[in-house]
Order: C-alpha cells, then structure tokens, then sequence
C-alpha cells in the first residue's frame, strides 16, 4: 500500500527523533531543534506513514493520536490520524520539512528523509513535490537547500526538480564536509493564479470554433 503523507504534528517528535538518528546517524538535529520546527508557524512538516509496525529493528515510538493540523491544500496530503488509532496503527516512512517565514521571499528544505527499505520507489520525489508546492502557495519567489557534496542520490532527485547550485559552503558538516547550496525558483503565487485565468479565457472555444 502506499504511504499516506500528511502534516506532522507534535506527536510524531518521538518517532521523528528515532527515524533522524537512523538516517542522519553522522549529525542528526536535536530534540529541541526538531521540536522548535514541528511547532513553528513559519514551518511545514510532513510525514508519510504506512499501516502496521515497522519490521526492522527501529521501530517508531509510540504515537498518541492528536488534533488535526491544517491541511495544505493537496489532495495527496491524508487528513491526520483519526481518534481511536492506535499507537502501533502506522509507523512514518519518511518526512520532509519547509522553513517559509511569511516575511521572506525564500524559503528553505530543511530535511528529507525516507526509510532505507522504501527508497527508489518514488517517496522522495513526492515529499519534495509538495514542500514545492506549498512554498509556491505561500507566495515564496525561491527555495533554497543544502546537500552534501558526497550525497548523490539527494542531489539527483533535487536537479530532476529543477534545483540548480548556486554555491559552496566548505566544510558546512561533521567532517568537515562540504556543503552545496541548491535553489530552485517557484512560480509566484500571483502570477500563477493570473496565468491561470487568462490560459482558462484563451482555452474557451468560440462558436465558430464549436465544441465536440
Ligand atoms: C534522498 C532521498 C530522500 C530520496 O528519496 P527516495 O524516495 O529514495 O527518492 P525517489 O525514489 O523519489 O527518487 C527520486 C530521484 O532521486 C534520485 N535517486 C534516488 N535514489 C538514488 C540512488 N540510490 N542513486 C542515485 N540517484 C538516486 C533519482 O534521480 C531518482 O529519480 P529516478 O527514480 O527517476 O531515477 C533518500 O535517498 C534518503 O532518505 N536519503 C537519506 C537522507 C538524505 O540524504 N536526505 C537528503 C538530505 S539533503
């Protein structure tokens, strides 16, 4: 079955935590950092999750069911667990974050992550997909990223997205590792919701034209 993606809340901090030291194993955030994240209004985190516990050795946390977050107008996006799952009901696959503060005209991925045993099945580029989509919704001219130097596999997915480099920041991780700056314009918000009517004017048929 496929992962259903909807926003994370606080509740998926216990299971976030263990999926980012998992993942991120060589300089995970901290609790504090995430947390700061899943509860800030200039963020949005995702979370895809699959029924069932997870069959590896890193089981999610347990999960207490929580009020529901808004939804960010995708009909990808699942509403949050209804009352009465239970805490083993689902367990997260993989989650992505977007930093865009109202004030600023960029905004940034701030992570990305799916599980080792569901990568290359198109989760990736999914999650990614619609943190672009919801920075075009808030009206953001350009997102940003960091990705190591040494981190193929992200950087592929990013440039199939349309980022492009724009620098380096040397020895940005543990390691001393360097860092590659990505950006990728968004359409402005405005100009899309105009685009949109005037392509609907143009695409109504005139009589002469006739309809099938
Ligand atoms: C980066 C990551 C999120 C991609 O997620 P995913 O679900 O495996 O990606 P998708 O299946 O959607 O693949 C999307 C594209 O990514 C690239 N890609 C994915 N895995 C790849 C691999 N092993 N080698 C090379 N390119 C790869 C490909 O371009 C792929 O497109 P394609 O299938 O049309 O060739 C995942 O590999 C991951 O969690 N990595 C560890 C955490 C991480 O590095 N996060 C990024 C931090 S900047």
């Amino acid at each position: 079955m496929a992962p259903r993606i909807r926003p994370a809340t606080l509740d998926d901090l216990d299971a976030l935590m263990v999926l980012e030291h998992e993942i991120f194993a060589d300089d995970p955030w901290s609790r504090e950092a995430m947390r700061s994240e899943l509860v800030s209004p200039h963020t949005l985190y995702l979370v895809a999750e699959v029924d069932g516990a997870r069959p590896v050795a890193f089981d999610a946390a347990p999960r207490i069911p929580s009020p529901a977050v808004g939804p960010i107008g995708s009909e990808a996006v699942a509403p949050p667990p209804a009352a009465g799952d239970t805490a083993d009901a689902a367990h997260i696959v993989g989650y992505a974050g977007l930093s865009a503060p109202s004030s600023a005209d960029q905004g940034d991925v701030q992570n990305i992550a799916v599980v080792p045993e569901l990568r290359g099945t198109g989760l990736g580029r999914q999650l990614l997909r619609l943190l672009i989509a919801e920075a075009e919704r808030r009206g953001l001219a350009d997102l940003l990223l960091e990705v190591r130097v040494d981190n193929t596999a992200a950087q592929r997915l990013y440039r199939s997205e349309g980022f492009a480099q724009i620098a380096i920041r040397p020895r940005y991780y543990r390691g001393a590792i360097d860092a590659l700056i990505m950006s990728r314009p968004l359409a402005n918000a405005t100009a899309a919701t105009a685009a949109i009517a005037t392509e609907s004017v143009a695409a109504t048929p005139t009589e002469t034209e006739g309809t099938p």
